[in-house]
């Protein structure tokens, strides 16, 4: 038997062991070696009933994700998992599935083969295949409904959103939680059961509701869905496929699912979530850094300015059980923070996210100060003061005389240079950049820049810390606007271009939106507040080269006193609700500048707008990646998927161009610079590995096995 799975007895029980770390994935040989233990158990009179367990961590967490991408590249493609659950379903001796960990995908479609469940009860079950672009491919569509009803077999596979173990009792999916240890209970289960008939799940019916109840729920799931799923293709399939074992018998079912399946694998929106799947694990490994580094302990922080970005990020330590000292200059500073941090926690209780005395527990661990009475012991400083040289080096330099040795000392700031701030103390080496967007306590971005001296041990603890603030975190090298704003700024640039060149502000943002961002460029400048940018422009306005074109009714609005949602209008103008519509004053306003400034106008098409945009975007991004300041080009795909709102079936700017073509991509960013002049320039590695027929995946690769 193959060395994935193992068999063994224990007196009438044979039990069926996985042992595939780190996530008991349905890799070549684990469906081999469970389809020959059935075999064994089926010839071996000695043997009442089996128990089928996960060893290690979990159990099986779904299909072997590495396979699909070889499967859609030309691997010849198997009888798939079909047959093997068949051949459990049908097993004379009853299977019981045991599960820990999770039972995801795949996992799940094993498990809902075997003829009763028991879990512990921090297990998790779900079939999370949408996520990835897909839908269940081994009759999940076809089984969960039968034990779970229709409705929530929907929910669950359009969503990709696990079930707790109480919650699956509840809907049928387990049979029982074993509070005990897990092998001896389903062994115990087992033994109750051995002698008694039991069903197979196939042939269950009875949940599978009548026609009219269910045109319900799949009318309803359709609607919610062009409402918050827009333009996904999987969670269509998943509806339709659900809709099958309702109307088709089992067999044909699975038919229909298996082909809805292969559609959704071989699409382009599966390959982008599936890179998004890899990436997101890829980015916490630092070719430098050894994984086995010793660890900076953080049991205690400080955060200094109590403003918009420091009051999220205190809230964030708060949150990690992190008992956090919160400086500010004055009183009314420190009070107006707080009350805002006070009645986000009020907010979140009211919406239920946490209980009352929850989000009490987490506001006291935020100690409000006006003295750095508190920071001699603290092991991390979040520094979060208004954005400017000068006070970050004051502060800096107070931290470094105040902090312990070894005290990491962050700065959040989103342009300065790191190096320039660890410059005012005598210990680089604990000084980085936490760049946390805001909302900090909503976004999931965290980019974390590394300065020239910033040790290896500093860098670790600060991704590691990432994940324990519930962040994801992006290591990125010290340039300005580190990755992130850095490929925003061309972004933004074009849409406001493309508006002084006429087109409307709605279509400049429907072109993006319909891309799939959740909003459009000068929607979102509106949202964030066009003075932020303005500022940043006038402060480095004498590093902008004479005679490049630079847009310019951005910084005319503001001039207006037009900041966006914040004033009731910038692009847009704003009810009492924040509800955005066009304002024909600021159309009146464009077209006087524009005529005064004499740009020509013209008619722009959504392909041009969305291109000039993107390919912004993404020309950047390949200079920042050649100047090696992302480490790959997934890891941009990461910023920009976490920290604004990139779509992520499109996975990421740097894949999406990987996915048109460079060559193509580099074609029109060259039509660009002949018409829009140098700042189209086309980033050299663009253009190289464009010329060699190469993507910018294949330069991370290279990269990484030069490190
Ligand atoms: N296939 C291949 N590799 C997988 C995998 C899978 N299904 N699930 C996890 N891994 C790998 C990860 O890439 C990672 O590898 P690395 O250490 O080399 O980076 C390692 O296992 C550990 O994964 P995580 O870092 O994510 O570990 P966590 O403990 O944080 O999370 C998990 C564990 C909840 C199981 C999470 O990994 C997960 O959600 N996995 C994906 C589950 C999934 O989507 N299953 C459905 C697959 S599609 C399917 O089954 C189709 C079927 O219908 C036919
Ligand atoms: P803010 O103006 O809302 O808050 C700054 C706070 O710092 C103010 O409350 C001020 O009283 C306080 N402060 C000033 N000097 C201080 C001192 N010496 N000691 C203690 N407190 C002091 O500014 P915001 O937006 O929170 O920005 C803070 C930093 O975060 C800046 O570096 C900014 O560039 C960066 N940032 C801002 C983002 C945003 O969207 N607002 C996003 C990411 C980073």
């Amino acid at each position: 038997m193959s060395d994935l799975v193992q068999l063994t007895k224990q007196n009438n029980i044979a039990i069926i062991t996985i042992n595939n770390p780190p996530v008991n994935a349905l890799s070549p040989g684990v469906p081999e070696g469970i389809s020959e233990a059935i075999d064994q158990i089926a010839n071996d009179p000695s043997v009442k009933a089996a128990v089928l367990i996960g060893g290690g961590r979990t159990f099986i967490a779904g299909a072997d994700i590495k396979e699909f991408g070889k499967m859609t590249t030309g691997k010849p493609r198997g009888a798939g998992l079909l047959p093997l659950l068949l051949k459990i379903e049908d097993s004379a001796k009853p299977v019981i599935v045991a599960i820990h960990g999770t039972a995801f995908g795949g996992g799940l479609e094993v498990a809902m083969s075997g003829h009763y469940r028991v879990a512990v009860a921090g297990a998790q079950v779900g079939q999370p295949e949408v996520k990835l672009g897909i839908i269940p491919g081994a009759a999940g569509t076809q089984r969960l409904p039968r034990l779970a009803g229709v409705a929530k077999a929907v929910e669950m596979c359009t969503t990709g959103n696990p079930v707790k173990a109480n919650d699956a009792l509840k809907s049928g999916i387990i049979d029982k939680i074993i509070d005990s240890d897990l092998l001896a209970g389903a062994i115990a289960f087992a033994n109750e059961v051995a002698a008694k008939p039991a069903s197979k799940t196939r042939e269950r019916n009875d949940k599978l509701g009548n026609a009219a109840e269910n045109a319900a729920v799949f009318a309803a799931a359709r609607e919610t869905l062009a409402k918050k799923q827009r333009g996904l293709k999987a969670p269509q399939a998943a509806i339709d496929a659900i809709e099958a074992a309702t109307k088709m018998p089992f067999e044909e079912g699975c038919q229909f699912e298996q082909k809805l399946f292969i559609d959704c694998l071989f699409s382009d929106q599966s390959k982008s979530l599936i890179h998004v799947f890899f990436s997101e694990r890829e980015v916490s490994k630092i070719p430098d850094v050894p994984k086995d580094i010793k660890l900076i302990p953080v049991n205690s922080a400080a955060v200094i300015g109590a403003g918009t970005m420091g009051g999220g990020i205190a809230m964030v330590l708060a949150n990690a059980g992190i008992p956090v000292s919160l400086k500010e200059t004055d009183q009314a500073a420190l009070d107006r923070g707080l009350a805002t941090i006070k009645s986000n926690y009020d907010n979140s209780a009211k919406r239920g996210r946490f209980t009352p005395a929850d989000a009490e527990a987490r506001f006291k661990r935020i100690k409000p100060t006006l003295s750095y009475d508190d920071f001699a012991d603290v092991d991390l400083v979040i520094e979060a003061v208004f954005e400017g040289m000068a006070l970050k080096k004051e502060i800096f330099k107070d931290l470094d005389r105040i902090c312990k040795p070894g005290a990491i000392l962050a700065s959040n700031t989103s342009t300065l240079s790191i190096d320039e701030i660890a410059s005012a103390t005598t210990r680089p080496e604990s000084v980085i950049g936490t760049h946390f967007f805001s909302p900090a306590n909503v976004m999931r971005l965290l980019e974390i820049v590394r300065g020239k001296a910033t040790s290896k041990e500093v860098i670790a603890t600060c991704m590691n810390l990432s994940k324990t603030l519930g962040k994801i975190g992006v290591l990125v090298g010290n340039c300005r606007g580190f990755v992130g704003n850095r490929m925003f700024g061309p972004y933004r640039r074009e849409a406001q271009f493309l508006v002084e060149e006429g087109a409307s502000i709605p279509a400049v943002d429907k072109a993006l939106t319909d891309f799939g961002f959740a909003m459009g460029p000068l929607a979102t400048g509106d949202l964030a507040g066009l003075d932020v940018g303005w500022r940043i422009r006038k402060e480095y306005r004498h590093l902008e080269k004479p005679g490049v074109r630079q847009p310019f009714a951005e910084d005319k609005l503001c001039e207006l006193g037009r900041f966006g949602q914040k004033t009731g209008g910038g692009w847009y103008k704003y009810d009492e609700n924040r509800k955005a519509s066009p304002d024909p004053e600021v159309d009146a306003l464009v077209k006087k500048w524009v005529a005064e400034a004499g740009t020509p106008q013209r008619q722009i098409s959504a392909e041009e707008i969305a291109d000039r945009c993107l390919y912004a975007l993404v020309n950047e991004g390949a200079r920042i990646l050649e100047e090696g300041f992302a480490l790959r080009a997934s890891d941009i795909d990461i910023i920009y998927l976490n920290g604004y709102g990139f779509p992520a079936h499109r996975g990421g700017p740097m894949w999406y161009a990987d996915t048109v073509g460079l060559k193509k991509v580099l074609a029109r960013v060259e039509e660009f610079h002949k018409a829009h002049g140098e700042l189209w320039e086309p980033a050299p590695l663009l253009k190289r590995l464009a010329d060699q027929g190469k993507s910018f995946a294949d330069f991370g690769k290279q990269e990484s096995a030069a490190r």
